[in-house]
């Protein structure tokens, strides 16, 4: 796949997360073999405005390269604006969220709000492409709901605007998360690409899922939730593409080393207290399928500073070696 100047064969991308994607994550999933990594979502109001939060967001590193800066909104002044201020930080690309299904953002016409005015969709295009000289791509879904599916017509006024990747999350709006991601969209929506390349999202998990939406045609594929899950999963996928065989599985070690690397990395980031409480969130994903983690994670739960969770985390290990499966 063409991205400007770059040439990516086979992306194998890490999706857009609030509150997940931020440069910690972004860069354990690169060096696992994630080829394009992209931030959170930000809003352009913010953005023009020069909120801080929202600009933290939107900081690249070298390291992590090709990576996209993601924007959302629909004015189209502030569009053009935050794009030219995206741009101005760096990045390889823009992205716009054209699939957010929160009401908060879809209900007053962003995100997936777009799907619903392929008009206003053009517009909102053309208005980051008046704005950047860089790439321009898009992520959106299916369509607002099950009787109103338009992903073909929009893949077609995407190409025609020259935008230079389209990634589809293969659910509807209304369905939010519920439900299974319907792949069967697949070949009609790289048809209706044309030279577009198509990066498909939603309920990628293992590499034989990558396999099979590639084997349906499409260029690439995005991985959100596998991906908190199991940032291995980018090199696995493409061993087992090259090989047709499984990568051994991350030791216990591996996964407990890269939970503390993943903590210090966070709280470098977001700040002691802030950093440690919003961490919270991935030790299930760490700790999965670690016999008697259960009490670990509970302990975890009360803790405020790195020290003594990195102390539970590797006296954890310790017994977990000692203690023969
Ligand atoms: C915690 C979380 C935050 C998300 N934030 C964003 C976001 O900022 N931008 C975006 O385009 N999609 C966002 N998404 C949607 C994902 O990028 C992806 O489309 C969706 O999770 C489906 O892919 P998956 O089944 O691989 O997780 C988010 C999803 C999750 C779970």
């Amino acid at each position: 796949m063409k991205l400007g100047p770059l040439e990516i064969h086979t992306p194998l991308a890490l999706a857009p997360m609030e509150d997940v994607s931020d440069i910690a994550f972004r860069a354990i999933c690169k060096e696992r073999g994630a080829d394009l990594v992209y931030t959170e979502f930000t809003n352009v109001e913010a953005i023009v405005r020069d909120v801080k939060s929202a600009m933290d967001k939107i900081q690249v590193t070298e390291a992590e390269r090709p990576v996209g800066i993601q924007l959302y909104g629909s004015n189209g002044e502030s569009l053009e604006r935050a794009a030219a201020i995206a741009e101005s930080l760096g990045p390889d690309f823009i992205d716009i969220n054209c699939g957010c299904w929160v009401k908060k953002v879809a209900m007053r016409g962003d995100g997936a709000g777009l799907l619903r005015d392929l008009g206003r969709f053009e517009s909102v295009v053309q208005s980051v492409t008046r704005g950047t000289k860089l790439p321009v791509t898009v992520k959106t879904r299916l369509g607002w709901d099950a009787d109103s599916i338009v992903i073909l017509d929009v893949a077609r006024m995407l190409e025609h605007n020259g935008v230079q990747a389209l990634t589809v999350h293969c659910r509807t709006r209304k369905q939010g998360y519920t439900g299974q991601a319907d792949w069967s969209w697949l070949p009609g929506i790289k048809e209706a690409c044309g030279s577009m390349p198509l990066l498909a999202n939603g309920d990628i998990v293992t590499p034989e899922d990558i396999k099979a939406i590639l084997d349906l045609g499409c260029d690439g594929a995005m991985i959100g939730r596998g991906a908190i899950e199991n940032p291995w999963i980018f090199e696995q996928a493409k061993h087992y593409l090259a090989t047709g065989e499984h990568a051994s599985a991350p030791s216990a070690e591996d996964r407990i080393e890269l939970c503390i690397r993943h903590l210090k990395d966070h709280v470098a980031l977001h700040g002691d207290r802030r950093g440690v409480t919003s961490f919270r969130k991935f030790y299930v994903h760490y700790l999965r399928g670690m016999r008697d983690s259960h009490p670990v994670r509970v302990a975890l739960m009360a803790l405020y500073e790195v020290g003594p969770i990195e102390e539970v985390l590797r006296g954890f290990l310790e017994r977990y070696a000692e203690v023969p499966a």
